[in-house]
């Protein structure tokens, strides 16, 4: 399916089809009226449509014996029957002659109005740059009701191109994995998707990489610069951690109820086209209660918010995220492996994920990498999941006696930092969370006692 979206109705009782017209016009669908098979037929040579919204009874012929000739005439294009509750079986016979589906006629059009605009979902979902199999593939998987009601609430967000929306979660649960399912639902395609991450940003950093600035505006500003509002275009701005965000809270605020912006030095007003989407995995309620998040900006983001549930709550999504990892990695390295044993299973199936999902990829890599026997085995599972307790090397306690220079203050924050990593599958947003201590703080004392992060970072966790 390419370029504008267009539907075709045809159905020879005219208002039917008129109503129907003047609701998917409302939406922005563009629509044309066939009266008959032969009209319908001409139609879909002389144009083009993604989706044929088709009746059962036409007066020159029979709606399903023209399926064909339609999906020849446009390939590509879903063809849906509308029929009536006494002739159900005959639109399944429909389906077998290529029918993407069938819809029942009632007076009420809205169900029909439904099912194009989940076919135009899908169709900008094809149209993304990952495509639709690779997106179901490797964005949103699992079946759990939890994951369902998460899909369930970005499609409806989808629909208001406007609101943004607010993802709470723990880390690693999928929050970025879900703006990001909510861009190819719901902006053009090939349009920008931006993530910026509001722990990093100082004050006035923040403000002209959100922004923009112009030149001159602040010392070092030697070339004006469009910020990530800007750059994004009709596309989505992710603020990721946005409890941290500090100073410019208030400008946020202002530029989601304005829908238009400023670069820092410039009178000019934007035009906001882009969607916001903020994800915190911070209790945001509390960050207010503490005066360190304002609270019309919460509230403001509080309009439409999604929590994506943590991985021990989703049951068997475990299995099959874990199987979809085994196979994603196993292309990678070029390994055949086979499927998840049944004592491997149990063990994924027993564990908590404090770093969820993220911390599941990272484990099932881990275990693709170390395996020869072309099979993951519980020995290739990290210790935290067999229940030995302790890494080897690691003493629980505080010595009894302090070995002057060896036992010091340094030395044993450095091994509770080493500890807390390991234990949180070297999330470091979960370890800093163990440690009672900000990601910043963390990210300062790695480098200070020279630990390698070991596992992924944030930053170079890519998609799988
Ligand atoms: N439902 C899912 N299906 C497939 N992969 C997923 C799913 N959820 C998360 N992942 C993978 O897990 C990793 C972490 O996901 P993501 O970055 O979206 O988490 P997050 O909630 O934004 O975490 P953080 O709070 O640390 O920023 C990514 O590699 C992502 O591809
Ligand atoms: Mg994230």
């Amino acid at each position: 399916m390419s370029g504008a979206f267009r539907v075709l109705v045809v159905d020879d009782e005219a208002l039917y089809a008129q109503a129907i017209g003047a609701e998917l016009g409302r939406r922005g669908i563009e629509c044309e009226l066939a009266f008959c098979a032969r009209d319908a037929l001409a139609r879909a040579e002389a144009g083009s449509y993604q989706v044929v919204l088709l009746d059962h009874r036409l007066p020159d012929r029979d709606g399903i014996s023209i399926i064909p000739n339609l999906l020849s005439l446009l390939p590509g294009s879903a063809v849906v029957m509308m029929t009536a509750y006494h002739t159900i079986p005959d639109a399944v016979a429909a389906i077998r002659h290529g029918a993407e589906d069938y819809v029942v006629k009632e007076t009420h059009i809205q169900p029909i109005v439904d099912r194009v605009l989940e076919l135009q979902r899908r169709a900008r979902m094809r149209a993304s740059a990952d495509g639709w199999q690779e997106h179901r593939k490797s964005g949103l998987m699992g079946r759990s009701t939890g994951i369902r009601q998460v899909v369930d609430q970005l499609d409806k967000a989808g629909q208001s191109p406007e609101t943004t929306v607010l993802l709470t979660g723990e880390t690693g649960a999928g929050k970025e994995v879900a703006a990001r399912y909510l861009h190819a639902i719901s902006r053009p395609a090939g349009s920008e998707f931006i993530a910026v991450d509001c722990v990093a940003l100082p004050g006035s950093l923040a403000e002209s990489l959100l922004f923009g600035h112009e030149k001159g505006s602040f010392t070092g500003a030697d070339q004006a610069r469009a910020g990530a509002l800007e750059e994004a275009g009709e596309g989505t701005v992710l603020l990721d951690e946005i409890g941290d965000m500090g100073e410019i809270q208030g400008k946020l605020l202002r530029v989601l109820e304005s829908r238009c912006f400023q670069r820092v030095g410039s009178i000019k007003q934007i035009a906001l086209r882009a969607r916001i989407v903020a994800a915190t995995n911070q209790d945001l309620k509390s960050r207010v209660d503490q005066g360190r998040f304002r609270l019309d900006l919460y509230q403001r983001l509080c309009v439409f918010p999604i929590h994506i549930p943590p991985l021990r709550e989703r049951g068997d999504d475990v299995l099959m995220l874990a199987e979809h990892f085994r196979d994603f990695f196993a292309g990678k390295l070029g390994k055949e492996i086979a499927p998840l044993g049944e004592e491997v299973a149990e063990r994924l199936l027993a564990y908590s994920y404090p770093g969820n999902v993220r911390e599941l990829k990272n484990l099932i890599e881990r275990a693709v990498i170390m395996t020869d026997s072309g099979r993951i085995e519980l020995q290739h599972l990290p210790a935290r999941l067999l229940g030995e307790g302790l890494p080897a090397g690691l003493s629980p306690a505080i010595p009894f006696d302090f070995r002057p220079g060896v036992d010091t203050l340094e030395s044993l924050e450095k091994r509770m930092i080493e500890h807390a990593m390991e234990q949180a599958g070297h999330v470091k947003t979960e370890a800093a969370r163990l440690l009672g201590i900000s990601r910043f703080q963390l990210l300062r004392r790695l480098d200070r006692h020279g630990i390698r992060a070991g596992g992924r970072s944030r930053e170079d966790d890519e998609e799988g």
